[in-house]
């Protein structure tokens, strides 16, 4: 099944000189995913297809036969969850979804208790894992870490697929798949996500889950983006660049309140102070960036609420309650969209599409 190996024929030199974007086509395997490192990698087919196995996965996943049925299909494969940097959602969720799909996972949160402290490198670490589990999935404080791991996996002889669940500042690329998968679902009897305004909030240069997301977007055509921050805390230049080489609309703007009626979504983000050199977030006030159960009267009636996840104040809890928050929904959509990349992955979607043709027939 995986004969097709691209990025054995290339270099580690050559492949770190292209671009995100060019680098994308050495992950795939016949068009399908295998290695998953960037946002950049999915094209507008394989969102789609990614989404269309997810909602077939949760209608599957109601009955007792089709929880069965679903346990069964990669029940061969081991996976190792490597997570050296604090997460609650990602690596719950993985670990639900392998369980979901029949793959047993296994874990690695602390390098306090792996042979890390007797002085081996990550990369050997992540070597021996690769030798007893069928698939490597990882949150490294590293940026392009995941991507090291990957190239190099794939020059052994026992290549496996590496899943980048968050990796330093730059890239958090299933937390984009999941959050895709929420708009298309509100936006479902509205059009879909084509056309719609959608304004990120917060600490926007530090989260990777922001710079993932508006990158998916722009596969969508007529989305204009809000970025709304403290000076300080704004997108990057590297995403305003592919924005406008991209030549969709953007805004970068600091004020919060004009903007909330604008949008069809608004996506909240805390400020990432763990990447503080020095304690520089206490100097910002981000107090104008929060969203408070005043706010709802400035929203759209249909528009939503979005939040990666973890939330510190910047979404007053009291918002939890109106129907336009989906953050909570985002929570439990991660788990099937993840149940789904696996599948697709291990090129199982096929088989989700028979069973679930039988069900509706
Ligand atoms: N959204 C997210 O990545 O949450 P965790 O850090 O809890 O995994």
């Amino acid at each position: 099944m995986y004969r097709d190996n691209p990025l054995k024929k290339i270099s580690w030199h050559d492949f770190q000189k292209l671009t995100p974007q060019q680098k994308g086509v050495y992950f795939l395997r016949e068009q399908r995913p295998y290695h998953v490192l960037t946002a950049q990698q999915f094209d507008r087919p394989m969102l789609e297809r990614i989404c269309d196995l997810t909602t077939k996965i949760r209608q599957i996943g109601k009955t007792k036969g089709g929880i069965r049925f679903l346990q069964d299909l990669l029940s061969e494969k081991r996976a190792m969850l490597y997570f050296v940097q604090p997460s609650t959602r990602t690596f719950l969720s993985f670990y639900a979804a392998c369980q979901i799909v029949g793959i047993e996972p296994a874990e690695v949160r602390d390098t306090t208790t792996s042979s890390e402290v007797k002085g081996e490198s990550p990369e050997d670490t992540v070597r021996t894992i690769s030798s007893y589990f069928d698939m490597i999935i990882m949150r490294h404080p590293v940026g392009g870490f995941a991507e090291r791991i990957a190239w190099l996996l794939s020059n052994t002889n026992r290549p496996v697929p590496v899943i980048n669940a968050g990796s330093g500042m730059d890239q958090h690329p299933t937390q984009a798949l999941l959050d895709i998968y929420t708009l298309q679902r509100s936006f479902e009897d509205k059009g879909g996500i084509e056309g719609k305004a959608i304004a990120f909030v917060g600490d926007l240069a530090r989260g990777r889950t922001v710079r993932s997301l508006a990158m998916l977007l722009l596969l969508y055509t007529g989305v204009k983006q809000y970025f709304v921050a403290p000076e300080s805390l704004q997108i990057q230049d590297d995403i305003v660049t592919l924005l406008k080489e991209a030549g969709t609309e953007f805004e970068v703007c600091g004020d919060f309140k004009r903007v909330i009626p604008e949008v069809d979504a608004i996506y909240m983000t805390r400020i990432q102070d763990e990447w503080d050199r020095s304690q520089e977030s206490r100097l910002v006030d981000t107090s104008k960036f929060h969203f408070t159960a005043q706010h709802l009267t400035l929203l759209k009636p249909d528009a939503i609420l979005l939040h990666p996840l973890p939330r510190r104040k910047e979404i007053a809890v009291e918002v939890d309650s109106d129907p336009r928050a989906m953050y909570w929904r985002q929570v439990r959509n991660g788990m099937w969209v993840r149940a789904a990349l696996m599948l697709a992955i291990f090129d199982r979607g096929g088989e989700i599409d028979r069973y679930h043709e039988d069900l509706v027939s």
